[in-house]
C-alpha cells in the first residue's frame, strides 16, 4: 500500500513468443501508471543459447529475447528471471503464459510460495485431460494455488502486437468484475483495446480450440484447395467450438464468440498462425512427415497448440460419446495421428451430425 492506495507488482511466469511480447505491453503500461511497480519480472525456462550464453542473462544484458522476440527491446523495466520462486515472490499479480503442457508442473512448484491475496490471469490456450474430464488451465492454476484467475484471449498474433499493430482482446472473469478491470487497465493500450466478458469458459475455449480449426485451414491450404473452402472449414469449425463449448458449460454465452477472443481470433489464427502453417506442410508432404518433425524442423523452439489439443478434445468426444456431434474436431485428430488422409478434412456430407441436443438450427452442413 502507498498513500492508502494498493500498489500492484507483476510477475509474467513464461517468455516464450507471446510471453515476451506480453511482458512488453505490460512493462509500458506499470512503468506510466502510478497504481503499479514499474519492475516486471519475467521468468524465463532457462536455455543455453548456440554462443553458449544463458537465455536470461542475455535477455538481460540485450533488453531482448534473441530466441524468442529478436529485434525487439523489451523495456528496461523487465528482468528476465530464471528462478521461479524469486520471480513471483513478491508479485501480486501473475501472468501466466506458457505451452499449456508446462502448466501443472509450474503450479506445484508455486505452492505456498506466493504472496496472501495474489490473483492470476493465464494467456495460455489448451486445456488438460483428466480422468475426472477436461480441466481448463485457468482452472487449473486456481484450483492448485488456491487463486482467483482470470483469461485473456484474442486474436493476438505475438509478432504484430510487438510491433504495435491495432488489436483488440478479450478478458474472462468469473465474479469479481473489478480485478477484471484491474487487469484490462494493466494490459490496454492504444493499439491494444481489452474488454472484459463474465464468461470465463466461453472466453478460454474460444482461445483453446481454435487452434485445431487451425490445423484444418492449414491443411485446407497444403491441399490447395481455395477461399471458399478455407470458409466454409472455419464456418463449421466455429460452430462445433460453440457447441462443444455448450455442451460442456451450459453457462457460455454466444455473444463470447462475436469478441475478439470468438471469431477475431478463429480468423487471424485461421489466416496467419503458426498451427496453419505447419498443417499446410503436413498436408504438402501427404502426411508422410509427422506433425512433432515438422513443429521441430519449422518453429525452432515453439510449440505447436493445435495437435495435443485436438488430441485432447478427442479424449473428451470418445469418452462422452460425442464424437459424431464434432466431425471436423474429429477428423482433424484422426489426420493428425495418421488414421486419416489429410483429404479427409472435406468429407462431411457423409456424416450430417444432429446437434439438435444442443438447440443447433438445422442438421446440415
Ligand atoms: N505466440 C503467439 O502469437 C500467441 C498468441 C496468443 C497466445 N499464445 C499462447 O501463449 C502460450 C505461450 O506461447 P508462447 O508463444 O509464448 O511460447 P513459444 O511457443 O514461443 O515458446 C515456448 C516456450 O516454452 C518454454 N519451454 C520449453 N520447455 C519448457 C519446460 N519444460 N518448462 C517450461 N517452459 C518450457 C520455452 O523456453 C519458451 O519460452 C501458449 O499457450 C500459446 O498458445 C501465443
Amino acid at each position: 500500500m502507498e498513500n492508502g492506495h494498493a500498489k500492484y507488482r507483476v510477475a509474467v511466469i513464461g517468455s516464450g513468443n507471446w510471453g515476451s511480447v506480453a511482458s512488453r505491453l505490460i512493462a509500458s503500461n506499470t512503468a506510466k501508471l502510478p497504481s503499479f511497480y514499474d519492475e516486471v519480472r519475467m521468468w524465463v525456462f532457462e536455455e543455453i543459447l548456440p554462443t553458449g550464453k544463458k537465455l536470461s542473462e542475455s535477455i538481460n544484458e540485450e533488453n531482448e529475447n534473441c530466441k524468442y522476440l529478436p529485434g525487439i527491446k523489451l523495456g528496461a523495466n523487465v528482468i528476465a528471471d530464471p528462478d521461479l520462486e524469486s520471480a513471483v515472490k513478491d508479485a501480486n499479480m501473475l501472468v501466466f503464459v506458457t505451452p499449456h503442457q508446462f502448466v501443472e508442473g509450474i503450479c506445484k512448484k508455486l505452492v505456498g510460495k506466493l504472496r496472501p491475496g495474489a490473483e492470476a490471469i493465464s494467456l495460455i490456450k489448451g486445456m488438460e485431460v483428466k480422468m475426472e474430464g477436461p480441466c481448463m488451465i485457468s482452472k487449473l492454476i486456481a484450483d492448485t494455488l488456491g487463486i482467483n484467475c482470470c483469461v485473456l484471449m484474442g486474436a493476438n498474433i505475438a509478432n504484430e502486437i510487438a510491433v504495435e499493430m491495432f488489436s483488440e482482446a478479450t478478458i474472462g472473469y468469473r465474479k469479481d468484475k473489478e480485478v477484471a478491470n484491474r487487469w484490462a487497465n494493466l494490459f490496454t493500450t492504444p493499439y491494444f483495446l481489452v474488454s472484459v466478458a463474465e464468461d470465463i469458459e466461453g472466453v478460454e475455449l474460444c482461445g483453446t480450440l481454435k487452434n485445431i480449426v487451425a490445423i484444418a485451414a492449414g491443411l485446407v491450404d497444403g491441399l490447395d484447395m481455395g477461399n471458399n473452402t478455407k470458409a466454409a472449414i472455419m464456418r463449421i469449425g466455429l460452430r462445433e467450438m460453440r457447441a462443444f463449448s455448450k455442451l460442456l458449460f451450459p453457462s457460455v454465452r454466444d455473444n463470447t464468440f462475436f469478441e475478439s477472443c470468438g471469431v477475431a481470433d478463429l480468423i487471424t489464427t485461421c489466416l496467419g498462425g503458426r498451427n496453419r502453417r505447419v498443417a499446410e506442410a503436413f498436408a504438402r508432404n501427404g502426411g508422410k512427415r509427422s506433425f512433432d518433425e515438422l513443429e521441430a524442423e519449422m518453429l525452432h523452439g515453439q510449440k505447436l497448440q493445435g495437435v495435443s489439443t485436438a488430441r485432447e478434445v478427442y479424449e473428451v468426444l470418445t469418452y462422452r460419446g460425442w464424437q459424431e456431434l464434432f466431425p471436423l474436431l474429429s477428423t482433424v485428430h484422426e489426420i493428425c495421428i495418421g488414421q486419416l488422409p489429410p483429404t479427409s478434412i472435406v468429407e462431411y456430407s457423409e456424416h450430417t451430425p444432429n446437434l439438435s441436443i444442443i438447440g443447433g438450427p438445422t442438421p446440415f452442413y
